[in-house]
């Protein structure tokens, strides 16, 4: 697939997707959201990708979804597009780390994009916010769920009913973003984190993702219990014999993925 509204590249096991619609400040239409996720549901097929990561530009990780493109749509060509459904479920179905690097503004959209991931690194130029109430409607890719699960109801109904933006200080004050960067050092950070990921096995990278989110979707009782089923699974696996005995022998592990 010929990409024209996001570059990617892949070095040392991270996939880079970077979102490139400058003119528009990365706002996301159709075609990106279809570039975007042909492309993560690529790298989480293969073998060649252990990590991704997704970002923007200095000026904005992504403004928003298209206003321009939405604005003379009707009820029913929302409805019967089922429009968002395939940027929400199939992003929040990749299974290998996904980590947004976010400069700028992610803002209504971009905001719930950089959510779907599943962490953000954030630079100290970032602003974040939940503005759809301005243009008379609200958040439709997850913004309304992810943000109260992030920062608490208190601070998502604020963002949603004022649209009020975040800076970066409030953002990690109140759980939204792992950690503040200086701008110029974002992709430097990020990729580190990125690297250091890729350098583990994908398959329990996998899994301990997996048992993260179940936090979102099921009671405590619940949670822990798939947690330990999954950590018992985890001794099946070369790489926890692996990780072990290398600690015991003081070296590093290779990991095999399996
Ligand atoms: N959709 C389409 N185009 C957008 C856009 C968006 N979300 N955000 C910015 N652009 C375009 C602008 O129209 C402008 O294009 P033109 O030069 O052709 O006019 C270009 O990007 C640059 O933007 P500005 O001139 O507005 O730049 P600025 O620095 O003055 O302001 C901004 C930056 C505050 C981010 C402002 O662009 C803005 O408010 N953007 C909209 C933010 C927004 O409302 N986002 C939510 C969208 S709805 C949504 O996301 C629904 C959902 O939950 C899925």
């Amino acid at each position: 697939m010929e990409f024209q509204n996001i570059l990617v590249k892949i070095e040392d096991g991270v996939g880079v997707v970077t979102l490139n619609r400058p003119k528009a400040l990365n706002a996301l239409n159709n075609e990106l959201l279809t570039e975007l996720i042909h492309v993560l549901e690529d790298w989480d097929r293969g073998n060649e990708v252990r990590c991704i990561v997704i970002t923007g530009s200095d000026r904005a990780f992504a403004a928003g979804a298209d206003i321009k493109e939405m604005a003379p749509q009707s009820y029913m060509d929302m409805y019967k597009a089922n429009f968002f459904a395939q940027a929400n479920d199939r992003i929040s179905a990749i299974r290998k780390p996904i980590v947004a690097a976010v400069a700028g503004y992610a803002l209504g959209g971009g905001c719930e994009l950089a959510m779907l991931c599943d962490f953000i690194i954030a630079a100290d130029s970032a602003k974040f916010g939940q503005p759809e109430i301005n243009l008379g409607v609200m958040p439709g890719i997850g913004g309304t769920q992810r943000l109260t699960r992030y920062v608490g109801k208190s601070k998502a109904m604020e963002m949603c009913l004022i649209g009020r933006n975040m800076d970066v200080a409030e953002a990690e004050r109140a759980g939204l973003v792992s950690r503040v960067v200086p701008a110029a050092e974002l992709m430097n950070e990020t990729m580190k984190a990125a690297r250091t990921i890729a350098e583990r096995s994908v398959p329990i990278a996998m899994m301990t993702k997996e048992a993260v989110n179940r936090a979102y979707e099921t009671t405590l009782a619940e949670g822990v219990r798939f947690e330990r089923r999954v950590f018992h699974a985890m001794f099946a696996t070369h790489d926890q014999k692996e990780g072990m005995a290398a600690f015991g022998e003081k070296r590093k592990p290779a990991f095999e993925d399996k």
